[in-house]
This record gives C-alpha cells, structure tokens and sequence, in this order.
C-alpha cells in the first residue's frame, strides 16, 4: 500500500501565522517551461519566531529571494518550502517552473487541446507558484501574461485589462488587474484562439458590464443560450436578492478538458464546454437547462464565494449549499417548479442517501478530510442546499432575506464560516438556531416514521411523528433534527397542507374539524431530506396522486406505489407475470391519462418507475436480481397494457420547429415517456413507428429520445440508429459523448468487448474527463445489470479501468470509484467480487491520494 497519507480535521484550524496582501504575477507561457514569477508582499500576523510555510507541488524552484536578497529555504518537500527568520513585513519573490502540457490532473495551469488555462480550487495554485495556498489569505492580483501571439491572441486573467504590448519575438503581453482582494484559488488564466460572442448588461444601478463567451473556433452559434442564460441570471440576483455584479466585464471560457462542471474565478469563469455549447440539432432540453443553472450558479458565486468566501475548505457548503440553493430557486422561477424540485429530490435520494450509507459519510460540513476533492460530494452541495432551503422554510422568504442581507453586510470582503452564517440568519430573524445547527455537524440519513389515528366521532386526526438517524461509518451518536415536515391531507373533500415542526425524538400533532379519515401525504415540497416510513395504502396513494395540492407528492406517491409493487414483485422470484401485483398500477396510469395534470413534464414524471438506484436505496440489502426483472416485468406490463395511448401520444406530438421553451420541453419529455413505453410495448408497428420519429426529429430531445426507449427495450433498430447517429456526428465531440454513454448503458450481461472497441474510437481519449465520463459514468452507475453481474466482472472491468486512470487523473478515478464503496449493501457474493477489487487497488503502491482515502474508509 501507498505511503500512508495525512488527514486534516476542522478542529485543528489555526488562522495562518503570515498573510500575503498583493501578489504580482508574471506568466511566460511555454507547452513544457512556463516560467512563473511571483512577487508577493507579506505580513507577519503570528508570533516573532513564525515560520513562514508555502505550499507547492510539482515546482521546478528557480530563485527565491526575500526583499531582493536570496533567501535559502529551511527546508524543501515534494509539498513544501519552509522559510525562517523573516521580518514583520517583506517582499517574496519566488521564481518556479512547471510543465502545463504534461499536467494531465488538470489541476493547476495545463492544456486542454490548445488551450492554456487554470484550475485552482481547492488546492491547485499549489501547482503554480509556492504560496500560502489557502482561502483565509486573501491579497489584490495583478497578473501580467506574455505568450506567442500568433497562437495565443486572447490572454485572459481575473479583473480588469490595463495594458498590453507586443514583443520583437512574436509573441505580445497583457496585464490584468482585480481590485477585490481574492483567495488564490479564484485566480484564473487563459490563453488561446477563440471565437468570442459579445454583449452588454446594465445593471440595476447603471454600471456597464461587457460580457465575453469564448468559445472554440467555429462554435459561436452556440454559445447564445449561455449568453442570454447570463443575462437572465444577473436580473434574477437584482431582483431576488438584490445583488449587482461589480467589475466591468464578465467572461466565461468553454473548454473541453475539465475535471467538473465549471470554476466560478472572479470575472473570469472556466467552464466545460458540455455547460455552454448548445443548439437544437447538438443539445437536448436536459442539456440547456443544465446550461442555464451552471451558467447562473458560477454567476451566483460572485457574492456567494465570492465577494464573502470561505476561512477553510472544511465550510465548503458555506459557498456550495447556498449558491446551489439560490440556482435551484433561480432555475425554478425560469422552468418547470415541479421538475425542478422532482429532479432534485431524485438526487438527494439516489446519491447523497447512498453516500450517508457508505463509506464516505459526512456532515455537510466534514470535520475530517483527507484529499479535499473528495468532499465536493453531493452531501455537501445538494444536501447542503436542502439545510439552506429548511431555514428559508423557518425563516420564510422575507426573513431569510433579511438573513441574506445582514450576512453580505457583516462578512462582505471576508473568509468566514457556516457558523457565521447561521448567525446572521438568527440575528436578522431575532431567534435561535442551535438546534438548527447540528444539520451542519451532524451526518446521515433521518428517518422519520408516521403514524396516525383517526377518530371518526371527534373528526380528529392524530398524526405521531418520530424521528431516528442511524448511525453513519463516521459517527455512531445521533441527535434529534429540526425537521420541517410538509403534509398533506387528501380527501374526496378536497386536502390541507401545513408543515409541521418535527424537533424532538417523537411528538403528536392533532388536526381538528377532519370530516373523514383522510390520505396523508407527507413530505410536501420535499420538505426536509428525510426518509419517511409509513404505512399506506395504494387506494390513499391513487388518491393523492390524483387528488393532492402539492407536485412533490402527487408525484411521489406514484413513486411509492410503483416501488411498493416492484419490491413485492422481487421478493417472489417463482412469479414471472406482474398480473397479481399491478392492478393499482393500472388504475393509477388510466386516470393520469385521463385527466392529466396540467404541467406536461410533472406528468412524465409521474409515469416514470423509480431507477434502480432508488429502489435499491430502499432495501437494506440490495436484491439486484430480483428488481432489475421486477422492474422490467412491470415496464412491460404498463407497456402493453396501455400500448394504444403510448402510440397516439406519439403520433399527436406537436410539430412545430424546435424552440427551448418550458412549454415545448415539458411536452417533449412526456414524448420521451410514450415512446419508452411503445419501445417496450411489443406492438408490430412499434419500431416503424419510433424510426419515423428518429427521422422527421429536427432536435436532439427528440433524437436522443427514440435512442434511449430502443437501447432499454433491446430493440434491433438501436443499432442501425446508433451507426447513422455517428456517420452524422463522428465529428462532434460533445455530440459523441451522448453516443459513447448510449452504448455503456445498454443493458447487457458482457460489456468487456463493447468497453473495449468503445475506446479504441478515435474520438476517445483518456486524458479527457468528458470521455472518461460518458463512457465509465453510464457502466458504473447507470447500467446495474452490466455493472452488478453476479460473478464480478463488471467490477473488475472497472477497476482494471481505474488502475490506469489513477495515475492520469485522480481526481476522475476518485469519483468513478464510487459504486464500489457501496459494497456492504450488496448480497455475499457479490460483497466479496467488490471487495477483491477494493483491494486490488488498496494494494498499488501509488495509489492517489484520493482514491487511497476512498478506498481505506470503504476496506475498515
Ligand atoms: N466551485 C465549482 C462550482 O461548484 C466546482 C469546482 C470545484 C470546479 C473544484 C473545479 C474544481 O461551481
Ligand atoms: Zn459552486
């Protein structure tokens, strides 16, 4: 096993013992030598004897000098330059080398095809100079940049240009100044040849802001959603929170190798491609909504992370909770509310559920990490936006804001924490939050269980709500949740809603005037990421489906009453039919179709089964067999029993041009439902019918739809789809990553030879993290019956895959890595398949750190 690597814990912060106030950059960019120089002012905040230590890694050491003297390091690490006997105050100038082209962890400056540019969150700029490189040190930048001018005409960096100038060698210069003082990993460079869109905004206040989108060349037609998503981003921060955007310009930069969705660096924004670029003929509905919310959530970051940033790496959801509450809150007022909320719950349940219950679980706001790129988890962003959503729901929309407005006002130009922020929400709101606050220190799923008893004589309805948090890997003591918990009571009457305040181990809560034994209905909105045990029938569930005020639980008592007949279904393997089991499933899909609810998309998705990963959530040991054919059996079932309105759903699509408005995306994703269900409808005509669609289809929604319901009903004209899809678009990079996830997601028992020929396309390559994804993401996570074969080799397909990745980018791995750790929730023989591959990797001697703190945690 790998050298043994530290952990760090948020109770051993101590405020850093110097701090840099300006730091002058300059950048001679070269493939393999780019030539750093970092001047930087620093003052004595600690003790006399201090010692100053920097943070750096992969750095070629040219020169260091302290106030223009050479200055010989105490010591010098692999991670660290350790400095002693320094004034209270002097200038640093270190002067390193480092090799962008063959950075492939894309942390740091590298290359993304030509392209120059940074990451440097969390702890990347340790990659670029030797620094203090930590959020609770803040300093002014000004950045000069000099590179090959006929390569590289645009060179960008955070703030504002203020000079520029051409060399006798070729190549020219610019520098960049920020006034707002940063922490270094906002710091940002560009350089490269763009097609760059251009437009203006005006804010609220009347300041000028120019907007750039550079995009590759050729690619400027798609960049207007991203644009025009931008626009709509600032006015909705204007008029909701009332926050304007400070510099003179905002640039946001598509690349094609990045390890996440986007990097919210001042003024100067780097995002993956796949979250900019979109027109109908390349992108799908899911893809430009995708676009809108990144697009608004790193614009969002500029006062939430920004302007008031995070003192450690350990208050992480300080930044990510909130700024992806507010995107949520912003994609919802654009779209579709209930989708919004319904896609969200889904995440919650299908991922951060999964994370509590494994290995890796954490408080939203981890007190012990390791490598800090494993804890940008879905606890701590998605999660950490339903925390923030359940103080909005306390506070309500004017006292949060209140909140919001007395925190920019106390920390605004500061590195502070969740306490911090807390704070502020209980002193604009005038109450107490301490029980609030164990959501941030305490990890793991509540569970809330529901009884109730109705007294038809007193027409009382006594609903007992307790509450229980298992214990997690990472901690056994659990303590009782304020828990806001929405219910909703149907009856042929009509229903009432209210949220109840669930805060002890167990309370009663009594309803008068209820004239008949209602159904109950919890978890409106999706009140609190909770799970909810309760007993009830399918009669109530229909009811609410039908009947309910709320999306969120119409909605979600289809999902239980479709889980709740596909596990019975499982359980009983010597049953091959659905017969017995889906009469109330019939009922259900009759009368939505009958008397559908308004929102086309809420209708999709409550026609939709739960996913593997749902369902399996719900079972304490996972039966993979028995609710993948469960699961099937009931898909057909719905398939052919209602096969003729699949097809008249499909036949009566509208057919105008393609437009990405609410209206035509919510109808295009019930068409999206119908045609799953004519794929697996076994109807003569079905395949005619669906090619049609392929052909008259001017939009990738629809396209990518028809593909999706033949891939999963195995039918054969996937494949000759499949090959007129490539000769189409073989070409597109973005387009192809749809084809290679189309094809690692099919369900089959062997994918080795499929894996295999999928990464010898040449449009392949293991350097670049949207391949790695479309193609290993799918397998691993969205395709059970490859992944989860009973002998194994679906797990060691991946780890022989993961073996290699390792050593190219450890970021990826560490997040490919991830259904392995689940391994205790699986049957024996599978458990062990799972963990022979844990250990495999456990045994590298050069194992990353961050697949070594995954894979420890997941083998104690
Ligand atoms: N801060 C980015 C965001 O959520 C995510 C990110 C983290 C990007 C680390 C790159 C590296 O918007
Ligand atoms: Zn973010």
């Amino acid at each position: 096993m790998s050298q043994p690597h530290q952990s760090m814990r948020l109770a051993d912060y101590r405020p850093p013992a110097y701090t840099i106030t300006d730091v002058d950059l300059t950048f001679e960019l070269e493939d393999h030598q780019t030539r750093v120089t970092a001047v930087s002012q620093v003052v004595r905040q600690g003790e006399t004897q201090a010692v100053l230590e920097l943070d750096g890694e992969h750095l070629t050491l040219l020169a260091l000098t302290v106030d223009g003297e050479d200055k010989t390091p105490e010591q010098q690490t692999d991670t660290a330059l350790v400095l002693t006997d320094l004034p209270e105050q002097f200038e640093l100038k270190v002067v390193t080398e480092i090799d962008p082209a063959n950075n492939t962890a894309l942390e740091g400056l590298y290359k993304s095809d030509g392209t120059f540019c940074t990451q440097c969150e969390a702890q990347g700029f340790r990659r670029i100079t030797y620094f203090l490189d930590r959020p609770d040190v803040m300093a002014k930048y000004s950045v000069k940049v000099i590179a090959d001018k006929h390569k590289y005409p645009s060179l960008l960096s955070n703030g504002n240009l203020v000079e520029r100038g051409d060399l006798d060698d070729g190549r020219h210069w610019v520098r960049w100044q920020d006034p707002f003082a940063k922490p270094c990993y906002l710091f940002a460079l560009v350089a490269g040849d763009f097609d760059c869109l251009t437009d203006r905004y005006t804010t609220g206040s009347g300041r000028e802001v120019a907007l750039e989108l550079y995009v590759d060349k050729g690619n400027r037609h798609r960049g207007y959603h991203a644009l025009a998503s931008l626009k709509k981003a600032m006015q909705w921060d204007e008029q909701v929170y009332g926050l304007e955007y400070d510099l003179g310009v905002y640039m946001v930069v598509a690349v094609d190798f990045f390890n996440m969705g986007a990097m919210e660096n001042k003024g100067l924004n780097i995002f993956n491609a796949k979250f900019v670029l979109a027109d109908a003929e390349s992108a799908t509905d899911d893809d430009y909504f995708n676009i809108e919310s990144v697009i608004a959530h790193e614009y969002f970051h500029n006062w939430t992370g920004n302007r008031v940033t995070c003192r450690d790496w350990f208050q992480l959801s300080l930044k990510e909770g909130l700024t992806v509450f507010r995107d949520q809150q912003f994609s919802a007022d654009m779209a579709s509310p209930a989708l919004v909320r319904i896609k969200q719950a889904r995440v919650i349940r299908e991922h951060q559920f999964a994370e509590d219950a494994g290995p890796m679980a954490h408080p939203i706001r981890p007190e012990e990490v390791m490598e800090m790129n494993n804890f940008y988890s879905v606890t701590v962003y998605d999660k950490g936006a339903e925390v923030i959503r359940m103080l909005q729901r306390l506070l309500g929309q004017g006292g949060f804001r209140k909140g919001m407005d007395l925190y920019f006002e106390r920390h605004d130009g500061q590195a502070v924490t969740c306490d911090d922020f807390v704070q502020a929400m209980a002193d604009a709101n005038g109450v107490d939050l301490e029980q609030f606050k164990r959501w941030y220190s305490q990890s793991g799923t509540p569970q809330v269980t529901v009884q109730s008893e109705y007294d038809a004589k007193h027409q009382q309805l006594i609903l007992t709500l307790s509450q229980h948090t298992p214990p997690t890997q990472d901690q056994a003591d659990k303590q009782p949740l304020p828990i806001p918990f929405g219910v909703e009571l149907v009856d042929e009457h009509g229903s009432r809603s209210e949220v109840l305040s669930l805060s002890e181990s167990e309370q009663r809560f009594c309803f008068d005037h209820v004239a008949s034994n209602p159904a109950i209905a919890c978890l409106t909105g999706f009140s609190a990421p909770v799970k909810v045990k309760q007993t009830i029938a399918d009669s109530d569930l229909i009811r609410i489906a039908l009947k309910g005020q709320d999306d969120f639980v119409r909605w979600d008592a289809c999902q239980t009453l479709f889980s709740q007949h596909i596990h019975q279904l499982a359980e009983d393997s010597s049953r091959n039919s659905s017969e017995q089991v889906s009469e109330a499933l019939s009922e259900l899909i009759a009368e939505l179709l009958k008397s559908p609810p308004e929102d086309a998309a809420l209708l999709a998705e409550m026609l939709m089964l739960p996913s593997f990963d749902t369902l399996s959530q719900q079972q304490d040991i996972v039966n993979v067999d028995g609710l993948l054919r469960a699961r099937k059996l009931i898909v057909t079932r719905l398939a052919q029993e209602f096969a003729t309105q699949w097809q008249q759903l499909v036949d009566e699509r509208p057919k105008q041009d393609y437009a990405y408005t609410a209206e035509q995306a919510n109808w295009r994703r019930l068409l999206d439902r119908a045609m799953f269900y004519l794929a697996h409808s076994e109807l003569p005509e079905a395949e005619t019918q669906l090619q049609q669609v392929y052909q008259d289809s001017d939009n990738m929604t629809q396209t990518l739809g028809v593909l999706t319901g033949c891939q999963q009903a195995n039918l054969s004209l996937f494949d000759s789809l499949m090959s007129d899809f490539e000769q189409l678009w073989r070409k597109d990079s973005l387009v192809m990553d749809k084809w290679f996830s189309l094809h690692a997601s099919r369900p089959q028992d062997d994918m080795a030879g499929q894996l295999e020929s999928l990464m010898e396309h040449p449009m392949y390559s293991i350097n670049n993290p949207n391949k790695v994804r479309a193609i290993w993401g799918p397998f691993a996570m969205r395709n059970p019956q490859a992944f989860h074969q009973a002998d194994g080799r679906g797990y060691r397909l991946l780890t022989d895959y993961l073996l290699n990745l390792d050593s190219v980018n450890p970021q990826v791995a560490s997040r490919l890595v991830t259904p392995l750790l689940a391994f205790k929730r699986f049957d024996l023989g599978r458990q062990q398949h799972m963990r022979q591959q844990l250990e495999r990797l456990a045994e590298q001697a050069t194992l990353s750190r961050d697949l070594y703190e995954k894979v420890t945690r997941a083998l104690k």
